[in-house]
Formats: C-alpha cells, sequence, structure tokens
C-alpha cells in the first residue's frame, strides 16, 4: 500500500495552508492531476487529526484510482471528514449534507460518505436520518473504504465503524493535500485513553495507540527530502506517546521521538499539539531547550482555571498543578516561549467565582493564543451521564465573551513584546493583506508579514518587527 511520497508539483496552487487550529475550520482538499478515472472531493471538519486523515483517505483511494478534487459538482464521490466535539460542528455537517444533496440531485451517480467522529458516534443511525449518506465510515476503518465502495456500487449501503487497538496507518504515505508544500502533519498516535468529562473524543477515536517510531522518523526524512520545512507531530496527547519495538530492545516515549525528529536536520523545524498538562515532563522542556529547530511553542489546554471544575472534568489535575507546569516551561525554556490554551466557559455547575478563577489564570500565564469554547453536553460522555448541563446559555455566551476579551488583551501584549526583535521566519506564502508581502511564522507561531522582495515560500527569513497588529507582528527583512 504504501507508495512515493507526493509533493506539491501536482496540486492545485490554492492548497490551504496549516494553521495550528485544534478545531472549528473546514479544510477542502486540493486537487491532484494526475489523469485518474474517478474524482474524489474530500471536505475535513474538526482538528488537525482529521486535516491528516483525510490524506491517508486520498492515499487509499488515488490506489483505487481516485484523483481528488476541489469541484464538489463533478465529484463521483464526496466524503466528509467529521467532527463530533461540539453540537454545532454536528449541525454545520447536516446543513451540509442537505448542500450536497442538491449537487447529488444533478449527478445521480454521485456516491456520498461520511468519514471521521461523527460517523463513529452515529453508526448505522446515519443512514436512517440522511438518507443522501450512502457510507458511513469511522477512524479506525479507512483500509476498508474501497471494499465499502465496492458494495455501494452493487447497490447497497456501505458501513463500517469497528474501532482497532492497533490501527496506526503507519505504512500508508499521505497524499499532502492539506499543506502548501512547506509544512506538514505527521500523526504519531491515535485515540485517546483520558476520560475528561465532558469529551466525546475517547468514544468517536478510540484507545490510545503510538505509532511506530521507525515509521515517523521516515516519514519526516521525506518530508525533508521533498523540500519541507517544518512538520507538527499529532496526538490528543502527544506526551503519552510511547512505543516499543516487538523484540522489547527499544523503547521511545514523547521526549526521545521528538529529539530524533529534530536531529533529522537543523532546517527542519518540529512542532507538536497537543500537550496534556498532565503528561508534560521536564524531558520534553529540555529536549526543547537542547533543540533549536524545535520550536518554542506548547499549546498546554487548561480548560478551567478551578480545581473544583477541573475535578469535574476529570483532567486529573488542579489549578496549583498546571500552574507549577508553567512555571517549568518559563524557567527552562524562558519567557519568550509562547503558551497556548483551550477554555470551557460554563461547565456544569460552574460559578461565577469559578469563572473568575479562569480570568485570573489567563492574567497569570497571559497565553499568547487560546481556544476558548462554551460548554456544550455531548451525548454518552461522562458528564452527559451524571451532571447536569445547568449554566444557561446566555451566561455561558457571557462568560466566554469574558474570556475572549480578557485573552485579547494578553496576546496583543505578547505580539507587542516581540517588537523590537529580530525573528527567524519561515515563509508560508503571499500575505492575505496584500501581493507585494510575504506571511510567515516566527518559532512562536505568531504570524509574521514583511515586504516580499526576492524571498519566497519555504525560505527562513531574518525579520525585524517594527509594529504589530495585534493579532501578527510587521517587519522587514535585515
Ligand atoms: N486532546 C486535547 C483536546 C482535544 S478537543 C486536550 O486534551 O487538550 C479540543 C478542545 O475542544 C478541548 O481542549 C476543549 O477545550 C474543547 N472541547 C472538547 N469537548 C468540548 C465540549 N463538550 N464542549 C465545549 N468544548 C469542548
Ligand atoms: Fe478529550 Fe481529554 Fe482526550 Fe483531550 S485528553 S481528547 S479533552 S478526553
Ligand atoms: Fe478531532 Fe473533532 Fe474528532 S476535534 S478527534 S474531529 S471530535
Amino acid at each position: 500500500m504504501a507508495q512515493p511520497l507526493l509533493t506539491l508539483d501536482f496540486l492545485d496552487k490554492a492548497a490551504p495552508t496549516a494553521e495550528a487550529t485544534p478545531s472549528g475550520d473546514v479544510r477542502i482538499t486540493a486537487a491532484t492531476r494526475t489523469g485518474r478515472q474517478r474524482k474524489l472531493y474530500i471536505e475535513s471538519y474538526g482538528c488537525q487529526m482529521n486535516f491528516s486523515d483525510s490524506e491517508i483517505v486520498s492515499s487509499i483511494l488515488f490506489d483505487e484510482g481516485f484523483d481528488t478534487t476541489d469541484d464538489l459538482a463533478n465529484a463521483d464521490l464526496v466524503l466528509l471528514n467529521t467532527c463530533s466535539i461540539r453540537e454545532k460542528a454536528e449541525q454545520t455537517v447536516r446543513m451540509r449534507l442537505k448542500q450536497i444533496n442538491s449537487h447529488k440531485k444533478r449527478k445521480p451517480g454521485m456516491l456520498v460518505g461520511v468519514l471521521g467522529c461523527m460517523a463513529e458516534r452515529l453508526k448505522s443511525k446515519f443512514l436512517e436520518e440522511e438518507k443522501i449518506v450512502d457510507l458511513v465510515v469511522g477512524p479506525d476503518a479507512y483500509r476498508d473504504l474501497p471494499g465499502l465502495i465496492s458494495q455501494v456500487e452493487g447497490g447497497q449501503k456501505g458501513v463500517n465503524v469497528l474501532l482497532s487497538r492497533e490501527e496506526t496507518y503507519a505504512d500508508i504515505t499521505p497524499v499532502r493535500l492539506n499543506s502548501n508544500g512547506v509544512m506538514a502533519f505527521i500523526s504519531i498516535m491515535r485515540g485517546c485513553d483520558n476520560m475528561c468529562s465532558f469529551c466525546v473524543v475517547p468514544f468517536t477515536r478510540g484507545r490510545e495507540r503510538s505509532r511506530d517510531a521507525h515509521s515517523i522518523i521516515e516519514e519526516a526524512s521525506a518530508l525533508v527530502a521533498a523540500g519541507y520545512k517544518e512538520v507538527t507531530l499529532l496526538g490528543q496527547n502527544v506526551d503519552s506517546y510511547k512505543w516499543a519495538s516487538a523484540d522489547g530492545t527499544e523503547h521511545v516515549n514523547f521526549a526521545q521521538l521528538l529529539e530524533r525528529v529534530a536531529l533529522i536536520s537543523p532546517k527542519l523545524r518540529v512542532r507538536f499539539s497537543t500537550s496534556h498538562p498532565k503528561d508534560i515532563t521536564d524531558e520534553v522542556l529540555h529536549t526543547m531547550a537542547r533543540h533549536e529547530n524545535i520550536c518554542k511553542y506548547i499549546h498546554l489546554p487548561a480548560q478551567s482555571g478551578n480545581s473544583r471544575v477541573l475535578a469535574l472534568m476529570n483532567r486529573t489535575y488542579d489549578r496549583p498543578w498546571y500552574e507549577e507546569r508553567v512555571n517549568r516551561i518559563r524557567e527552562i525554556l524562558g519567557d519568550d516561549c509562547a503558551i497556548s490554551t483551550d477554555m470551557i466557559a460554563g461547565f456544569c455547575s460552574e460559578t461565577e467565582e469559578e469563572h473568575q478563577d479562569t480570568l485570573s489564570l489567563l492574567d497569570l500565564v497571559k497565553y499568547d493564543m487560546a481556544y476558548n469554547f462554551f460548554y456544550s453536553e455531548r451525548p454518552g460522555t461522562l458528564a452527559a451521564r451524571k451532571l447536569a448541563d445547568d449554566i444557561p446559555l446566555e451566561t455561558k455566551k457571557r462568560r466566554l465573551q469574558e474570556i475572549i476579551d480578557r485573552q485579547q488583551l494578553h496576546a496583543r501584549a505578547r505580539y507587542a513584546r516581540m517588537v523590537g526583535k529580530v525573528h527567524t521566519v519561515l515563509v508560508e506564502g503571499p500575505s492575505k493583506r496584500s501581493a507585494e508581502h510575504l506571511s510567515g511564522r516566527n518559532d512562536q507561531n505568531q504570524v509574521v508579514i514583511f515586504p516580499k522582495q526576492n524571498f519566497k515560500k519555504g525560505d527562513y527569513v531574518q525579520v525585524l518587527a517594527t509594529s504589530t497588529t495585534g493579532a501578527a507582528l510587521l517587519g522587514e527583512a535585515v
């Protein structure tokens, strides 16, 4: 099944750039133009794991004679790679299916499939609820897609939502469809064994398993050989990465894996996401400090600043523990290391004082970035079974807005302190604001925009930051 690494040469130039958002985006895979007979259109929702999985799916179907297309109307097979993390994510997909239905009416042979977390959560119920759907395939069953497609072509519906304890797709080289030829994602593990009470992921993604360390190094090395400059190692909880060779002679933890990837090339930037506060070790922080090419940026979701709420969330750490981890980051990596978080507003029984604790944690840590949400009860989770979703929607929204407003001040200040400094920027492409400017990121994952001169995508450029918009640094190459 493994195939040579495919680069952007035959991809549409409109390939979207990789952004470090944990969820919320939608991505349409770029078009491959290799003359294959059938056309596959994939839209991916949710987190980077899904974007990464869509590249694996494309690879499996590439072998079956499918090129990807970005033109829905002319697709033979339409796949939605879905997310269940919040109710709104599921509603978006339901609405999208209605729009796709109108395309299918115009092209009756079009097959429609649902992949990912919503497929896993709803299983064959999806077929009853959404008549347009022909295929329902869970995140561990993508190898079965060719068989399921034949089944559908034979007039049946196709469903496979079996979760696996072993599947890591380690031998499948993803078709890099979400990439700009500079940055790529590498999944290093799948599933999650934590049971945060609000979270649907353990149910939709199954048990945690770590991928063969050698296959990760091979994939990263192949990316470097193909000209890539940055990889992001992905997992729901990368710090619990743990792999042993079959003969038991080799054991690799996350810090060791990170080091091995960093050693592939000093020109390769290494990022990772997500770190769980209970698991991030000093060994990881020291590894980051030792290697200049491991970006000084840690996504360390707190979820709440209050210990009672954290206990209800079953996060297994309390506020003092979280603060201690942040202090270690500051001691080992210094004040310039960027830290981001996810926060949930209005979790079950959260009081105003407890909400204030979340605001005070924002003030204490001064995050560079935060992804904030109001609590959305998910069927089947611990919280849905044991706790009342008792905070009124208006209160949840108001608290969320307070979190967003407070965090904006800190993000601005974090950008402002970078003005006057020289940053190593990896160029991602033209800036959205003007064709005369390039956009890239510094080590801390902050956006940096500067006049393009003769620089191009994939270059490392030293940029003196001269001002900030609060959401980006503006500067000049030096
Ligand atoms: N593995 C990551 C989180 C992945 S889900 C971690 O442990 O940090 C991404 C984010 O979605 C979570 O961090 C959380 O803030 C948010 N989230 C998850 N379930 C949610 C729910 N039921 N309601 C609102 N936000 C939720
Ligand atoms: Fe969900 Fe918690 Fe696992 Fe993150 S660590 S995916 S929040 S259960
Ligand atoms: Fe990701 Fe959404 Fe699933 S955040 S793991 S796609 S529920």
